[in-house]
């Protein structure tokens, strides 16, 4: 096991079964991970900073090496504020290696003491991204097993309203259809 402190720092918006992996595997190989949500990394994220922090606690309380935190402003300032000395990301595909070496990098020429160390979630999350799980949500598909059964519930209760404003206007349009068509034959009758 490393001795120290390794950051893992992400968006989380939402937390998915393939940062659930990463943890995992950092929290068998690293003394203390602090899973660390970057506060406005986005205008309008999905979840709030206090909603992600909240699923990840959730997520993560079986694992007494692992602590959920926030930050601002620069990443490696953060890092060094608690004595961090490994920065701990994920790489699913070839397609996620050029951002992150250039990350990575940046990170190094920012602060050299700090090292970037990258772990393979399961194959099988390989395809799930926060992006991807927010879109198939929002459009009201299955995100089953990809991200845990908490961040499912909360989708949902997140998305509750649109998926009834939906069902409501498709209930509005096919009872117009019905009532065209019945008026149609009312006037053929006649
Ligand atoms: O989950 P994400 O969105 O891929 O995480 C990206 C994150 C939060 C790790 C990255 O944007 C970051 O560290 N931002 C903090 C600002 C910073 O230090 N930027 C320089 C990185 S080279």
């Amino acid at each position: 096991m490393h001795k120290g402190i390794a950051i893992y720092p992400g968006s989380f918006d939402p937390p998915t079964n393939g940062h659930l992996d990463l943890i995992e595997r950092g929290a068998k190989i690293f003394e203390e991970l602090v899973v660390a949500i970057l506060r406005n990394s986005e205008k309008s994220p999905m979840f709030s900073v206090a909603e992600r922090l909240e699923m990840l606690k959730e997520l993560t309380g079986h694992r007494k090496n692992v602590r959920i935190d926030t930050f601002d402003g620069l990443m490696v300032e953060y890092a060094k504020s608690l004595d961090a000395t490994c920065i701990l990301r994920g790489i699913r595909a070839i397609s996620d290696y050029e951002y992150e070496l250039q990350m990575a990098l940046m990170n190094r020429k920012l602060e050299p003491t700090l090292e970037t160390v990258f772990m393979m979630p399961a194959d099988k999350y390989s395809y799930v991204s926060s992006r991807l799980v927010r879109e198939v949500a929002q459009a009201g598909g299955p995100v089953r097993g990809l991200v845990p059964e908490v961040v499912e519930q909360k989708l949902r209760e997140k998305l509750d309203p649109a998926y009834k404003l939906r069902d409501a206007r498709l209930i509005e349009v096919l009872g117009k259809r019905d009532s065209d068509k019945r008026e149609k034959k009312r006037k053929k009758k006649a």
